[in-house]
C-alpha cells in the first residue's frame, strides 16, 4: 500500500559551495598601497576601515588582504571600487560662499574670461555654485569655463546627471534656487543653462593626466587636503600652483586644508577672504 510515493531513485548528491578560508589578518599593506595611490590617509580610523575592507572583500570574493593588494595593482576596476568606496564626498550648494562671491567680485570687475578649476568637486555642488553666482551676478556664460575633477568616479556620473535632495540645498538662496533648479518631486534637477558651464573629470589630483586640463585662473581646492598628511599637502599643492595661469591666478583652499602654509603659496587677505597665489 502507498507503495507508489516511494521512489526508487537514489537521491541526487546535494552540491556544497566551498567557501574560500578567509584570512583578513593585516590591512597595513593595502592601506599603505591605497594611501601611496591617492594620498588619503587613515589615521585614528584603521579600525573602522579594516572593517570596511573585508567588507569590500567579501563582495569581490577576496579571501584575504594580500589577494586584495595584489589585486590593487593589477585590475582597475577593484582600485576605481576601493576608491568610490573609501572617499569621503560630502558637500553641499554654497559651501564657504564668502570665497564664491569674492571670486564674482572679481570677476565682474576685470571683466576677462574665466576659466576656473575646483579640484576636487566631488558631486558637483561647488563648480555649479560658483557658476550660478557667476551668472547671478551678470557675467556672461561665454566668458565662465569651469572643469571639475575628482578621484572618485561615482561622484562624477552623479554630478553630470546634476540632480539634488533638498539637503545639498540647504544653503542655497531662494531666488538662486528659484532660478536655476527644477523641482522634480523630492529632487532638485539643475538648469541646463548651469550645467553647460561645468565639465566633470574622474581623475587622481596626483596623476600627470592633470597636466592635460590646460591652466586656469582660479583653482578651488576645498576639503580634500585635511584627508592627506603634511609632505602629501605640500605636493598637492605644488601640483595645483603648477596648472595656475600666471602669478595673478588665485588659490582658493577651505579652512581646515593645512595648518602651516606651503611655501610655493602667497598668501592674501582682502574683504576679510583668505586666498593664495603663485610665483
Ligand atoms: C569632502 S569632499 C570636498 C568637496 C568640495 N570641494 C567641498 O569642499 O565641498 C573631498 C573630495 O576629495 C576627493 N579626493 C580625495 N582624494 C583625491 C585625489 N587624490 N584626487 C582627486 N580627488 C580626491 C574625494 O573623492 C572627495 O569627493
Amino acid at each position: 500500500m502507498f507503495s507508489w510515493f516511494k521512489s526508487n531513485k537514489t537521491p541526487e548528491p546535494q552540491e556544497k559551495t566551498v567557501k574560500p578560508v578567509e584570512h583578513f589578518d593585516n590591512p597595513q599593506a593595502v592601506l599603505a598601497k591605497f594611501t601611496a595611490i591617492t594620498g588619503i590617509h587613515f589615521n585614528h580610523k584603521e579600525a573602522i576601515t579594516a572593517s570596511k575592507l573585508i567588507h569590500f572583500c567579501r563582495n569581490h570574493n577576496l579571501s584575504s588582504f594580500e589577494e586584495l593588494d595584489f589585486r590593487l595593482g593589477n585590475d582597475r576596476h577593484i582600485l576605481e571600487a576601493l576608491i568610490n568606496l573609501l572617499t569621503v564626498n560630502e558637500t553641499y550648494f554654497f559651501r564657504e560662499s564668502r570665497q564664491i562671491y569674492f571670486l564674482t567680485e572679481r570677476v565682474v570687475r576685470n571683466h576677462d574670461n574665466v576659466r576656473i578649476l575646483c579640484a576636487p568637486g566631488s558631486t558637483g555642488e561647488e563648480p555649479y555654485s560658483i557658476a550660478m553666482a557667476l551668472l547671478d551676478a551678470g557675467v556672461f556664460p561665454n566668458r565662465i569655463d569651469i572643469v571639475s575633477l575628482d578621484i572618485n568616479s561615482d561622484v562624477s556620473t552623479i554630478a553630470k546627471e546634476g540632480r539634488y535632495n533638498a539637503r545639498s540645498l540647504h544653503k542655497t538662496p531662494l531666488s538662486v534656487q528659484q532660478k536655476y533648479f527644477v523641482q522634480e518631486e523630492d529632487f532638485f534637477k539643475i538648469s541646463d543653462e548651469v550645467k553647460r558651464l561645468v565639465t566633470f573629470y574622474t581623475i587622481n589630483i596626483f596623476d600627470d593626466r592633470i597636466f592635460d586640463l590646460g591652466r586656469f585662473d582660479t583653482i578651488f581646492s576645498r576639503n580634500m587636503l585635511i584627508y592627506f598628511d603634511e609632505a602629501t599637502v605640500v605636493k598637492a599643492v605644488e601640483r595645483l600652483g603648477r596648472l595656475a595661469r600666471s602669478k595673478d591666478s588665485i588659490l582658493f583652499f577651505g579652512h581646515a586644508d593645512f595648518v602651516n602654509t606651503p611655501a610655493t603659496l602667497h598668501e592674501h587677505y582682502e574683504d576679510g577672504t583668505k586666498f593664495y597665489s603663485v610665483g
